[in-house]
């Protein structure tokens, strides 16, 4: 193993593949990334890219049989405030997850239990981690469900997750991830399921609560307005690996590979005509079982030919540093300054719709 990282989380060629019956599922496949306190990062991608399941590898969900029968195979390190959790025993683990992180799921009904009360379940979370008799605990149920903004939460603490609303469930369980003040939270869409407006307060709340705490932040989602509102750091996954990675601002102004000018392209933007319709991204994300040799992307590249030869069918192209740009990454063959070209002649001008 490689020395402990200055980083408070820092994931280090992550593989989770799954044996089926119709081959060696990748969903997966080499993702490193670091991540620091008080910062939040946006990992992006369309369905079936990994996102779910590499956070579910980060809390260590393998272990327990959250894949049913079939136990993912995993590999890699990850390092949490200097420990390294995949070779951290059972107990260990147990003991950071829920305390020293914490996830909040995209539905609330499959995190929480039908037949017990949120507070319940919220005292549970704390005690688990925390010598507090009861009625402490309870206190503290309260005290975070009024921070999440549930209306009487003397009284509603005592209520069934069935009698919340969808938007309130999912500030519960915001409250219940919150309980025990974990330093890395991470939240798997957590606002796709609710309607707009529900939405937008959820991720205030997200964004208030990460300045209060200092924690560190992992938002997953396939919509990059999302990101652009909360993200320090932008990861832009496809076929699950790392296709470009780096600061918000830069990859969604300068952004460096073609997948990410085609998700930026299909995302509804306040200065493009709301009548404009979105371009989505050509073709389908291949299987995870197969994927193409050389670059993952070039089945549906529009720029697969401009490399020379037939190096995007035949080679992987790795993630190195965008020349210039601080922490800003991409994996594609094209010459950064090709990249650049395009991006600025042909991409820009058509998201901002003058040409
Ligand atoms: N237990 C499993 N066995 C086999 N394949 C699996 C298993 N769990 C996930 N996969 C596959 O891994 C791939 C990645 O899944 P994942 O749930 O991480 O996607 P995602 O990026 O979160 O997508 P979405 O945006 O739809 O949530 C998918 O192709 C999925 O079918
Ligand atoms: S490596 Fe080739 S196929 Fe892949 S994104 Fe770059 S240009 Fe497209
Ligand atoms: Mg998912």
């Amino acid at each position: 193993m490689t020395p402990a990282p200055t980083a408070f989380l820092e994931v280090r060629d992550l593989r989770v593949h799954f044996p089926t019956d119709d081959g060696l599922v990748k969903s997966v496949d080499g993702l490193s990334f670091t991540l620091e306190k008080g910062r939040t990062l946006g990992i992006v991608g369309e369905s079936g890219s990994g996102k779910s399941v590499t956070s579910l590898g980060i809390m260590g969900l393998h272990t327990v049989g959250q894949y049913g029968r079939r136990k993912a195979r995993i590999s890699g390190e990850i390092w949490l405030d200097g420990t390294e959790l995949m070779s951290a025993g059972p107990e260990e683990v147990r003991r950071l997850r829920g305390r020293d992180m914490a996830m909040i799921f995209q539905d609330p009904l499959s995190a929480m239990h039908p037949y017990f009360t949120v507070g319940a379940q919220i005292v549970e979370a704390y005690r688990v981690h925390h010598d507090a008799d009861k009625a402490t605990a309870r206190k503290r149920a309260v005290e975070l469900l009024d921070r999440v903004g549930i209306p009487e939460p003397h009284r509603r603490v005592d209520d069934y997750p069935h009698q919340f609303s969808g938007g309130m469930r999912q500030r519960a369980m915001i409250a219940m991830a919150l309980v025990n003040n974990p330093e890395l939270l991470i939240a798997d869409e957590p606002t796709t399921a609710l309607d707009v407006t529900v939405q937008a307060q959820i991720l205030d709340l997200i964004r208030d609560l990460q300045k209060e705490f200092g924690s560190a932040v992992i938002i997953i989602t396939h919509d990059l307005g999302v990101v652009a509102e909360l993200a320090d750091d932008i990861l832009v996954m496809y076929a699950g690996r790392c296709v470009e990675r780096g600061p918000a601002e830069q990859v969604f102004h300068h952004p460096q590979h073609p997948y990410t000018w085609g998700l930026l392209g299909s995302m509804p933007r306040i200065d493009r005509e709301q009548t404009e319709r979105l371009i989505p991204v050509k073709g389908s994300p291949p299987s995870l079982i197969n994927v193409p040799p050389g670059c993952a992307f070039n089945p549906r590249c529009p720029y697969a030919d401009v490399p020379a030869g037939d190096v995007t069918r035949t080679q992987r192209p790795e993630l190195l540093p965008v020349p210039g740009a601080t922490a800003h990454h991409s994996a594609c063959h094209l010459p950064p300054a090709e990249r650049t070209r395009i991006w600025n002649e042909e991409i820009a001008p058509k998201l901002r719709g003058t040409s």
